[in-house]
This record gives structure tokens, C-alpha cells and sequence, in this order.
């Protein structure tokens, strides 16, 4: 989704803005744009494409101005087009605005301004903001916003510069993110602190309804009904070598590397084995409240949803509480039936998902209380839920998500783990699962270690068009993540079945040219699955089968094994994943595909 960037102080700007566009090229776009005061005229360049295009169109050009924004757009109103690229001018050409997001009432207030002969130059919404806020200014730029703001329905989060204003940046949001980078004798502004955080750690977050003044020395907020807001800075917990590649070829193949570290820093003093106890802080809820909880329902998209239908197994298993997952974008919308023993987890890797931050409020609307599980230190859901876990993942770059589906499947089982503990769940049972969540990192790198072998297999399954991933139990969500994985980025057609379910229908699909990913390690469900794969084999199909280290038979009844190595049956999904994740990456690379910036897609859909 699109990226913003502004930045004031003493340096040349139009470097720090190219640089921190770069760092959000993850988050998906379609084309660029920058805008400095270059001898205090506003100047703007903007182009369709990648950013280094857009550093083409420049040139040699570099430059002296010390104050800048520009942005990365991710088409909504309009079609890519230089044109319908941020930044947007006013008819005066001294205004220039950026902006995340989508103004709702756009057509109404363009009509208004084209009344009074404004004339337009693009398709977009944003355009009719930066007119809006022209129309409306008579000298003091941060009034002229506000009342702007006050006009608008819909969301953002925006920078907007001035001719007039030769030393100041503005910038607002609601509903999409907006930091402040607090530097010495200079400041930053971004929708996303990777985007800065070479330059400084130390960061305040914008709130929904805020505007901040930024020089190069001081930051001023205040909210669009102009109250003056007092907030401290925080301070960014990583560093920008963390959102580097560090001589990987691709993120994704870097944070699939970084998942045996995702799991400890998910798990990290949240697991005591002498005691067999895993203990949350930031939940939220007493032991008795944690008693009350009748039933769970976890709200997510994408790989966080098939994270949460993990959750569903794990609590189910452990704590014998009833949980449904929703897709967020159905739940916000179905007048769900919630009621005072319902707890909510909303699941984001970015903590902003636009739907899954919707299905959020409407669940508060309704009385419940909402636990985040969360990357994104400080993001929207993380702001706005009642409580929850931070799965401490670190950056995660490459906008197939992989490290943090392991950060959140270990928060879903330590939860799991602490409310079972005080219903059904032994003490010898917790003690023997704390001890093997201890080893379990280690298994993952083991897991890790037949990478090459995926590699060599990846090359025959790059061919084939059409793939089945199937598994059973929690390897069920596992199966739909792998499946998932391989669309996101290889644009392969795959879907997942519980392995079971085969039989009764898709199975007519296969013949020898559609492979099927069958999850089969040593649980209970082992001599099942064996029964599945030669009903498959029976019928000409050909066989990728996951299982447990030393089950060599497998070989006989599939055409390749991969394997990870041994653990307790309800686990198993920390280290299948692993296979399946790679074998998606290995196959895009195979097919040519660019990874980490799939088309079509983007890292946080901030947007409905
Ligand atoms: C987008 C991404 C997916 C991601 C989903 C949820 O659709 O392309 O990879 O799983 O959003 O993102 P979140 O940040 O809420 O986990």
C-alpha cells in the first residue's frame, strides 16, 4: 500500500526521500513521487514504476533543498498514471499534498471546488484534498488543513507542504498511519518507521484525529479541533541492519531463516518449564476473567487468519475453549453474535489492516473485549485493542508473510498454554509442553537444514500449474498457508483440502499433472493420510509428501519427502510450515517471479 515520507532539518532532503522510499518499496506500489522547495519554488517529480525509475528521471539532478515528502502510490482512485502520482498540487502550484488512504466524499467536494473554476488534472481523491486545502487557506497553513479535515469523510494520513511555508511540514491522519521521527536539529514524518529509522529511533505516533506541525528543531500536535496534545516519544526496538537483506538473495528467504528466532522472540520469559505455566502480561484479564471466557472468536485476513485457524486448534486442544475464526472483512459486516463470555483476538502482522481494524471496533462496539496479536510496535490494532501480545518478529520486509506466522502461531500457543493451565491442563502436561516449546526453535533450524533439498525438488514443481496441499488437524491451516504461500508468489493455482475431504470432490481434478503437498507426519493421523496418498497414487497423481524424520517409507509412496524432525502431535505446524514456505519461495525464484514484491499485492492493506 502506498508509503509516505517527509522530512525537515539541515541536510540536502531529496536522498533521505529516495532512501526511505526504498524502504517501503515492501509494502507494494505502482508509482512514485517527490517534492522539495528548490530556491523556494515547489518542484515535483513523479513517475510510474519502481523508485530506481524514478531516481532515472532525475538524474544527475540533486537537489539542495533541506525540506521534502514523497510517496509510493498503490492505485485506488484511478489507474496508475504520472498523472494520479502523489505528490498532488493545488491550482496555485505552491501546495503540494501526499496522501495514504481514501477521501470518501471526494466527488462532492470536487464538484464544489470545479463551481468555483478549479480545474483538475487527475482521477484521484487526493487532488481534491490539496485543492480543498488551497481553497480554504489565507495565509496559516495548519488552520487551512484543519478546516479542510473537518470537511472530509473517509481516511488518511497525509504531509503537505507550502511555498509559503519554506521551513514546515503538516501532517494528519485518520484511519491510516502516521510517525514522527524525532531527530537532532531535523524531523521525519513516514507511514511506516522502517522507513526512517536509519536516522532515528526515537518516534511519537500519530492518533486518529491529530495534526502535527514539523521545523526543523521542533514538532508541535494538536488534534483537527485544534487542543494541544502532549505525547512522549518511544523508541524504535530495532534497527534498520534487521530490515536489511544481510546478503540473502530475498527477504522472504531471510525471515523464513529468521523463523526459529521469530518462535524464541514470541516465546521469550512468557514460558516458565519448572512450573510447566506459560504467563502473558499484557492480556489484560485476571485469572478469573480468564476462567469466565466461554468462547473465542479470532478476526484476521490472509496469512493471519490461517494463523488464528492454528490459534483455533491450539485453544481448542489445550484450553477447551470453543473458537471460530473470521475472515475479518465477513465478520465486520455480519452483525456478529458476541456476548459478555466472548473474547476477541485480532491478528495482524502490520496491526493495520483495514479490515481487520474494522472487525475490531464493531466487535468493541458490541461490548467484547479485543486482545491484539501483533507485530508492528505502536500500529493502529496494537493502539486500539483492549490488551494483547506483541509477537516481536522484527521487521518483516517481503510481502509474502512468513517469520510472523510463526510469531503468531506461538502467541495463540501460549495462550492457549496460560488459560488451559488454569482449566484442564495438568501440571505434568504443562511441564512436558513448556520443555518442548523450549527445544522447539532448534527443531525449526533443523527443518531449515534440508533447504537445499527443497531447492532441487522446487525445480521439478516449478512446471505444473495446478497444485493440492492437504493435511489434517492443525496441519489443515498449515496445508492452507503453504497453498496461499505458492498463489502469492509463484501465481500458481493451489488450494488446500483437509486431507480427508479429498474423496469427496476434488479428487476428479487429479491426474498426472497436478501434483499434491500432502502433510503427513507421525500424529495420529498418520496411517489415515497413507490411505489418502494411495487413493491419489491410484489415480495417477504425483506426491510431495511432508513427514517426520526417519519415516522412510514414505518414499515408497510418494514421488518426493521432505522431512522435519520429530515432536508432540499438536506442534507439528511450527515445523511443517517450514518445508512448505520454502517450497513456495523456491519455486517463484525457479519461475522467475520477483519475490518479495509480488504483483497485485501489498504488504498492508490499509484500505477496504
Ligand atoms: C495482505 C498481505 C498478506 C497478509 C494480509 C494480512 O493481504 O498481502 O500477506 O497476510 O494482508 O496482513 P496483516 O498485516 O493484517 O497480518
Amino acid at each position: 500500500m502506498c508509503g509516505i515520507i517527509g522530512y525537515v532539518g539541515k541536510r540536502p532532503a531529496q536522498n533521505i526521500l529516495l532512501d526511505g522510499l526504498k524502504r517501503l518499496e515492501y509494502r507494494g506500489y505502482d508509482s512514485a513521487g517527490i517534492a522539495v522547495l528548490e530556491h523556494g519554488k515547489l518542484t515535483v517529480e513523479k513517475n510510474v514504476g519502481r523508485i530506481l525509475e524514478l531516481e532515472a528521471k532525475l538524474g544527475s539532478t540533486q537537489w539542495a533543498s533541506t525540506i521534502g515528502m514523497a510517496h509510493t502510490r498503490w492505485a485506488t482512485h484511478g489507474k496508475p498514471s504520472t498523472a494520479n502520482a502523489h505528490p498532488h498540487v493545488d491550482h496555485t502550484g505552491k501546495l503540494a499534498l501526499i496522501h495514504n488512504g481514501i477521501i470518501e466524499n471526494y466527488r462532492e467536494l470536487r464538484k464544489e471546488l470545479e463551481k468555483k473554476g478549479i480545474a483538475f488534472q487527475s482521477q484521484t481523491d487526493t487532488e481534491v484534498l490539496v485543492n480543498l486545502i488551497s481553497d480554504l487557506y489565507t495565509g496559516d497553513l495548519r488552520t487551512a488543513v484543519q478546516e479542510a479535515l473537518k470537511l472530509v469523510r473517509g481516511t488518511y494520513g497525509i504531509v503537505v507542504l507550502h511555498e509559503d511555508h519554506p521551513g514546515m511540514l503538516i501532517t494528519a491522519r485518520n484511519g491510516s498511519p502516521i510517525v514522527l521521527g524525532l531527530g537532532d536539529g531535523e524531523n521525519f514524518v513516514a507511514s511506516d518507521v522502517t522507513a526512517m529509522v536509519a536516522h532515528t529511533k526515537n518516534v511519537v505516533y500519530l492518533e486518529d484525529g491529530e495534526i502535527a506541525e514539523l521545523h526543523a528543531g521542533t514538532h508541535e500536535i494538536r488534534t483537527i479541533g485544534n487542543e494541544t496534545v502532549t505525547r512522549e516519544a518511544s523508541e524504535v526496538a530495532w534497527s534498520i541492519k534487521q530490515a536489511e537483506r544481510q546478503g540473502y538473495e530475498h527477504f522472504m528467504l531471510k525471515e523464513i531463516f529468521e523463523e526459529p528466532e521469530a518462535m524464541r522472540n514470541a516465546m521469550r520469559g512468557r514460558v516458565i518449564p519448572s512450573e510447566g505455566l506459560a504467563k502473558l502480561g499484557g492480556l489484560n484479564l485476571t485469572e478469573d476473567e480468564m476462567r469466565d471466557v466461554r468462547r473465542i472468536v479470532i478476526i484476521a485476513c490472509g496469512t493471519a487468519y490461517y494463523a488464528g485457524t492454528v490459534g483455533e486448534y491450539f485453544l481448542e486442544h489445550y484450553a477447551r475453549i470453543p473458537t471460530e475464526v473470521e475472515f475479518a472483512s465477513e465478520f465486520r459486516y455480519n452483525n456478529p453474535v458476541l456476548d459478555e463470555h466472548t473474547l476477541v483476538f485480532a491478528v495482524s502482522q502490520s496491526g493495520e489492516t483495514a479490515d481487520t481494524l474494522a472487525a475490531l471496533r464493531e466487535a468493541q462496539r458490541k461490548g467484547v473485549r479485543v486482545l491484539g496479536i501483533i507485530n508492528v510496535v505502536g500500529s493502529t490494532i496494537a493502539r486500539e485493542s483492549n490488551g494483547g501480545v506483541y509477537i516481536h518478529s522484527g521487521p518483516e520486509i517481503g510481502v509474502a508473510s512468513t517469520k510472523a506466522f510463526i510469531g503468531q502461531i506461538t502467541a495463540f500457543l501460549l495462550i492457549a498454554f496460560q488459560f488451559g493451565r488454569l482449566r484442564t491442563m495438568s501440571q505434568q502436561e504443562g511441564i512436558e509442553l513448556a520443555n518442548e516449546l523450549i527445544v522447539l526453535p532448534e527443531k525449526i533450524e533443523r527443518a531449515l537444514a534440508y533447504a537445499n533439498r527443497v531447492k532441487e525438488i522446487a525445480k521439478h514443481y516449478a512446471s505444473y500449474k495446478n497444485f493440492f496441499y492437504l493435511g489434517r488437524g492443525a496441519n489443515y491451516p498449515i496445508a492452507l498457508e503453504g497453498a496461499l504461500k505458492l498463489k502469492e508468489i509463484s501465481y500458481l493455482h493451489s488450494e488446500a483440502y483437509p486431507t480427508a475431504e479429498m474423496k469427496h470432490g476434488p479428487i476428479a481434478m487429479i491426474d498426472e499433472n497436478f501434483p499434491t503437498v500432502v502433510i503427513v507426519p507421525n500424529d495420529l493421523y498418520y496411517e489415515k493420510n497413507i490411505s489418502n496418498i494411495e487413493e491419489i497414487r491410484a489415480r495417477s497423481g504425483k506426491i510431495l509428501a511432508v513427514t517426520t524424520e526417519g519415516h522412510t517409507i514414505l518414499e515408497e509412496y510418494a514421488d518426493d519427502v521432505l522431512y522435519v524432525p520429530e515432536t508432540l502431535h499438536p506442534l507439528y505446524p511450527f515445523l511443517t510450515i517450514v518445508p512448505l514456505h520454502l517450497l513456495a519461495y523456491e519455486v517463484a525464484v525457479d519461475l522467475q517471479r520477483d519475490v518479495d514484491k509480488p504483483r497485485n499485492l501489498a504488504k498492508s492493506v490499509t484500505v477496504e
